[in-house]
């Protein structure tokens, strides 16, 4: 059984994907052992909670530093002795402390074709910038912001007509696919890593 931790800011929608295909076996022999938050009113906590699974609201006003904060949270996920953490709309950037610790096994989806549109409005970026393809990256997570192997990317075509509500309406539609099927490939040892190319065994 391996142990999953799903750090989010916010909604959640992409934890309750992973819930899910926990729930109906499309992930097997795993649990989310641990959610953590670093905002008190994140709905990804109702969630947990409504679900049964332990969970963590750690605010980074009681900390001083980043490091400090991150120390925390890594003495928490390996208490929950987590085997992989699963980034989920988690609004923090990660110290150098927990990549080490957490070496490739920290992954985070990001909402478009990377390395294009990097940073916290990706959905927005590439619809303002005019792109005709975006979509949704599944990557390893190293010291640089969005810039880690990547493991799965999927395209979601912009039309003429698409605001961005519309676009991210289907790129979080997409998202809650990849994310369960990155998910399942690393659990599995399907994913190996060569430099930063990701070959997936299949
Ligand atoms: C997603 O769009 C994800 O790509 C980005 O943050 C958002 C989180 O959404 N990193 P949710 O909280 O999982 O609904």
């Amino acid at each position: 059984m391996k142990n999953i931790a799903v750090l989010a800011s916010g909604y959640g929608s992409n934890l309750q994907a992973i819930i899910n295909a926990i729930k109906n076996k499309k992930i097997k022999n795993a649990k989310i052992a641990l959610v953590i938050s670093d905002r008190a009113d994140a709905y990804a906590l109702v969630r947990a909670k409504k679900h049964s699974i332990p969970f963590l609201y750690i605010n980074p006003e009681d900390y001083k530093y980043r490091t400090s904060y991150d120390c925390e949270v890594v003495k928490e996920l390996q208490k929950h002795k987590i085997d992989l953490v699963v980034l989920a709309g988690f609004m923090r950037i990660i110290s150098p402390c927990f990549i080490r610790a957490y070496h490739n096994k920290i992954i985070n989806i990001h909402p478009a074709l990377l390395p294009a549109f990097k940073g916290t409005d990706g959905i927005g970026d590439a619809l303002s910038y005019g792109v005709k393809v975006t979509g949704v990256t599944v990557h390893f997570v190293d010291e640089k912001m969005d810039n880690g192997a990547i493991i799965l990317q999927s395209a979601v075509l912009i039309k003429e007509t698409d605001t961005k509500e519309s676009l991210a309406k289907k790129i979080h539609k997409l998202e809650h696919k990849l994310f369960p099927r990155a998910i399942k490939l690393i659990l599995e040892g399907k994913i190996r890593l060569c430099g930063r190319k990701v070959k997936v065994m299949l």
